[in-house]
């Protein structure tokens, strides 16, 4: 399946500074050897413009090195620390691709401007042995001091690569990558072939403007080659879209995969939406950025595989239109519920102390220090209606602080430590003193807590609702309110949400006594953006490297076994009669040795994955892909 395999002999040239690992060793030599001198930001500065400087080319290169090492007050166990450091930052798509590295140590060369006496311990550890190495080697004063380096070296005078590919006289084909402009020159002088600009680091117009090819990462540069390689298809040319300002650890998520990340802080209306969706593979999305038919439909969205929402809802999503075209959909159902979970045990502390209408008396200059109507939780009982993720946390943590816990949920759920099932909602409202909400949005939950709901309940009890507005009759609470059957209320949640800070909120809850009113914020915090930020992205890269789609909310969810020493096909069809009979057609025609295959269909959708042994006819893959009604078919490797 390879195609334009290089020649042999074939030598592969690497740089090794911003390329082999990510940053530049002697700039991170000066900032480890200047730990604690006042003047090290200054310092390290001044040696990173002068690297800048000279990979741009415009300082000469001998100049540039000897003022760089002028300025390094270093020894060497500065350098055995530089060496631990840059273990630890070798590019992303090296570490993936170790194994190429290892295989082919024969024919790759490392040269550069930098110094032996760190390089060496980092690139064996990727199997390129010391003599495959070529670069500059500091000298020492009998303390371990640099006090210079080999200026008999090729490689620290101008032209310094060329120089010594010179003197190397290889035969055969030679491939170049590097970011610098010194990499470039060996193609300029035509000592090399071919000049691969590899950008994963760092990106140079000086140097990408000149380059054969640009290469974002070296998954690239073996997919152009055809040489064996970690990503069947290099994610570099995957480009993901993530929108409305998502979790940082998204973005490094998809980076550290190698994939094209672009990331815009603000949501995009439908038009703006269909402008950047233009070859997008991996969408994410917050609550205000629609993805609707009409997106869906346009040219632009034919390359979509998958979207995941940031958030829970998942209404701005139209989930039927992205099954039909195969995309699969995920979300983060349970990122934020521990947010919501310490939200409402907080609030439930306040009310029962009074806390809000004391502080704001404080405010006020008021003293009214008095235990009336003030009391501790525990002891008293919590009934929480839904035991659902968020209900089952709550649930173990009141128990941990002394309430009696009871619960009562349309399905029957199993009562973690000693909680108690109750069979009706009367029967909870009864006895509860806390009464807490924690159902789903369902439309049938429409003013599931109404008047007669109120008339169940206990004198005086406490109510927490941190689920959906529109569960509670708003008149029929403030009602209960007013007449003393509820003492104390916190609602977070609203039938009418402004939609926009700017908006004001209308309410009728407005006012009263002892009710804390909360903007929508139960599962707002800093932890919960940092979970769905990890959460989403793990579903997606799921999906896109192994094919699972286990928690879609719009997809057959199938949870696969990693890909051993197969090739694994993804054929994904309208729910028609015979489409897997018509599969395996294919595979029984021109012998396939089926090594597992796996089946999922929604009313609307099936997904078939099939495990095959790797060596199989290109026909195949286009029988597979002629098959009627087929949506989407693809395969890993
Ligand atoms: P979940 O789906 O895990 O649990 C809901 C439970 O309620 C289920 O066990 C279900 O069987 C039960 N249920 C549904 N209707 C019922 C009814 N009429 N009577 C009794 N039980 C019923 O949901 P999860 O994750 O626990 O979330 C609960 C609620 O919290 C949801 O409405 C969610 O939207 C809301 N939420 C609010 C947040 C906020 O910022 N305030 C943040 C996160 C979730």
């Amino acid at each position: 399946m390879m195609s334009n395999i290089p020649a042999d002999p074939l030598t592969i040239v690497i740089d090794f500074d911003s390329t082999f690992t990510k940053v530049e060793g002697l700039d991170e030599l000066a900032r480890i050897a200047l730990q604690g001198n006042p003047k090290q930001q200054e310092i390290v500065s001044k040696i990173r413009e002068i690297t800048d400087k000279g990979m741009a080319g415009e300082y000469l290169f001998s100049d540039s090195l000897r003022d760089r090492v002028a300025l390094l007050p270093a020894n060497r166990s500065h350098v055995d620390q530089l060496i631990t450091f840059l273990k630890g930052k070798i590019s992303d798509s090296f570490q993936r691709n170790k194994d190429f590295l290892e295989e082919n140590a024969d024919r790759i060369l490392i040269i550069s401007s930098g110094f032996k006496d760190f390089i060496v311990p980092v690139v064996e550890e990727m199997g390129i042995a010391a003599d495959h190495v070529y670069a500059n080697t500091f000298t020492y004063d009998a303390e371990g001091n640099i006090t210079g380096y080999d200026q008999a070296n090729l490689l620290s005078q101008d032209k310094g690569k060329v120089k010594l590919m010179q003197s190397l006289a290889l035969e055969g084909e030679v491939f170049v990558i590097g970011d610098g402009i010194t990499d470039y020159e060996l193609r300029e002088s035509g000592l090399a072939n071919t000049f691969f600009a590899f950008t994963e680091n760092v990106s140079r117009k000086a140097v990408t403007d000149k380059a054969d090819y640009v290469v974002p990462s070296l998954d690239e540069f073996l997919y152009i080659n055809g040489l064996s390689r970690a990503q069947s298809y290099p994610k570099s040319r995957i480009k993901v879209l993530l929108l409305e300002n998502v979790h940082p650890a998204a973005v490094s998520a998809f980076k550290k995969e190698g994939f094209q990340v672009e990331l815009l802080k603000g949501a995009l209306d439908e038009n703006e939406l269909i402008e950047k969706i233009k070859d997008v593979s991996i969408l994410g999305l917050r609550s205000k950025t629609s993805l609707t038919k009409k997106v869906l439909d346009h040219p632009n969205a034919s390359r979509l595989m998958c979207v995941g929402a940031f958030c829970i809802g998942t209404n701005q999503i139209d989930l039927a239109e992205c099954e039909t075209r195969g995309i699969a959909v995920f979300n983060a159902p349970y990122s934020n519920t521990r947010s919501v979970v310490e939200l409402s045990i907080g609030l439930m502390v306040m009310l029962t102390r009074d806390i809000f209408e004391k502080s704001t008396k404080m405010h006020a200059g008021i003293w009214d220090k008095s235990a009336k109507n003030s009391y501790e939780i525990r002891g008293k009982k919590i009934g929480l209606v839904g035991y659902g993720n968020i209900g089952t946390q709550i649930s173990v943590i009141a128990e941990a602080l002394g309430l009696e816990v009871y619960f009562y949920d349309i399905v029957d759920k199993l009562a973690l430590g000693n909680a108690k099932k109750c069979k009706s909602l009367k029967e909870l409202f009864g006895l509860a003193d806390f009464i807490s909400l924690h159902v789903d949005g369902r439309k049938s939950n429409t003013n599931i807590i109404g008047t007669q709901e109120f008339s169940w309940m206990k004198d005086h009890v406490i109510f927490l609702n941190l689920s959906r507005g529109h569960v509670v009759d708003i008149p029929a609470l403030v009602h209960a309110i007013k007449s003393g059957k509820v003492w104390g209320a916190a609602v977070d949640v609203f039938p009418v949400e402004p939609k926009t800070n700017d908006e004001e909120f209308i309410n009728e809850l407005r006012g009263l006594p002892n009710v804390i009113l909360t903007p929508h914020i139960g599962g707002s915090t800093e932890e919960a953006q940092a979970n769905i930020g990890e959460f989403v992205p793990a579903k997606l890269l799921q999906f896109i490297n192994n094919g699972s789609t286990y928690g879609s909310v719009n997809f057959p969810e199938l949870q696969l076994p990693p890909l051993e020493d197969a090739h694994r096909l993804l054929h994904i069809h309208h729910n028609v009669p015979g489409i897997l009979a018509q599969i395996n057609h294919v595979f029984a025609k021109y012998h396939v040795n089926i090594i597992g295959q796996y089946l999922k269909t929604t009313e609307k959708t099936g997904y078939v994955i099939t495990d095959v042994a790797k060596e199989y006819s290109e026909e195949i893959v286009n029988e597979l892909k002629l098959i009627n009604d087929t949506i989407k078919f693809r395969m890993l490797y």
